[in-house]
Order: structure tokens, then sequence, then C-alpha cells
């Protein structure tokens, strides 16, 4: 894995865990990405594709480097996991001409629990360049 995701999300627990860094806190981001790369090829890979391929405006998207999941914050995404599409937004989707089955995200609230929507789209993370990766941390920061 990228050492820069490894390093901005130890940084991450440090920050939360107000504690001293330990070789126990890598071994916790290494099993949060490995969940979240098991739970993304359970739940989202047929919808949205893998690390490869797929073009920004693929309704639905991908959730590498062409996709835009690296234009909005850890909230927005982990809230359009939990939360879904609304309806509005699926039928903007059709209005576009977007067939049905391709226009609804479904709301993993109930299957996901956050901690594991988070460790999914830290997954996705590693699948980004270094600047989208820092551009979308200055995103979060900002907005959530
Ligand atoms: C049944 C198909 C389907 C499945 C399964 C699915 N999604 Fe989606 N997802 C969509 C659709 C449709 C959209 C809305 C696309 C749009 O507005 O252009 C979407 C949008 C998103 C977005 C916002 C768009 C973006 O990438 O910035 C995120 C984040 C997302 N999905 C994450 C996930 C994750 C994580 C999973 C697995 C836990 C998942 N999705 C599973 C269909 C799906």
């Amino acid at each position: 894995m990228n050492v820069r995701v490894v390093s901005a999300l130890v940084l991450a627990l440090l920050v939360a865990a107000c504690g001293p860094l330990g070789d126990n806190d890598e071994d916790e981001v290494a099993r949060d990405i490995e969940l979240g790369e098991e739970l993304y090829f359970q739940h989202c890979e047929t919808c949205h594709g893998g690390e490869t391929g797929g073009h920004i405006e693929d309704v639905p998207p991908p959730h590498n480097e062409h996709g835009h999941t690296w234009h909005h914050g850890d909230c927005q995404n982990l809230e359009m996991v939990m939360d879904g599409t609304s309806e509005v937004h699926e039928q903007m989707l059709i209005d576009q001409g977007i067939p049905e089955e391709d226009a609804v995200m479904p709301a993993f609230e109930g299957t996901l629990s956050e901690d594991e929507a988070m460790a999914i789209l830290n997954f996705i993370k590693t699948w980004w360049t270094e600047e989208q990766r820092e551009h979308q941390e200055r995103i979060t920061d900002d907005l959530c």
C-alpha cells in the first residue's frame, strides 16, 4: 500500500487516539484497509467497478482516480453510503436517460456500520493519486 496513505491514516488515528504511535496503530490501519477491501468487493464493486477503468461521467461512477469520489469530503461520501440516493436524485438521473436500475444507490444503514463504511472509503483512497488524496483531505477539513 502507498506509504503516504498509511502515514495519513496513521496520523488521523493518532490524533483520534491522542496517544503515542506504536506498532499497534499501524497494524490497526492495515486491518482497517483490509476490511474495507473485503467489504468493497462484497457490496460495491458490482455497480462501481474496480481499481481501473471507468469515466467520470459514468453512472454509477467509478471510485478510482477516474471518478469523482475524491471531489467530496469524507462526511459527504459517508452520508451517501449510509443513506443512499434520494428519490429526487434518482428521478433526476432517470430524466437524464439513465436506466432505472443504474440510478439507485442503496442505503447501507443497517447493513454496514459507520466504521465499516469508513473502512471502505479509506480503502478506495488507495486507488487515488497523491494529489487527489491531498485535495480530498482539504475538502474533508473544510466541510466535515
Ligand atoms: C445498485 C448499485 C450500487 C451499489 C451496490 C452501490 N452504489 Fe454507490 N452509487 C450508485 C449510484 C446510482 C450512485 C449515484 C450516481 C450519480 O449520482 O451519478 C452512487 C453514488 C455513490 C457515491 C457518490 C458518488 C461518488 O463516487 O462520488 C458514493 C461515495 C458511493 N456511491 C459509494 C458506494 C459504496 C461505498 C458502495 C458499497 C458499500 C456503493 N456505493 C454501492 C449505485 C450503487
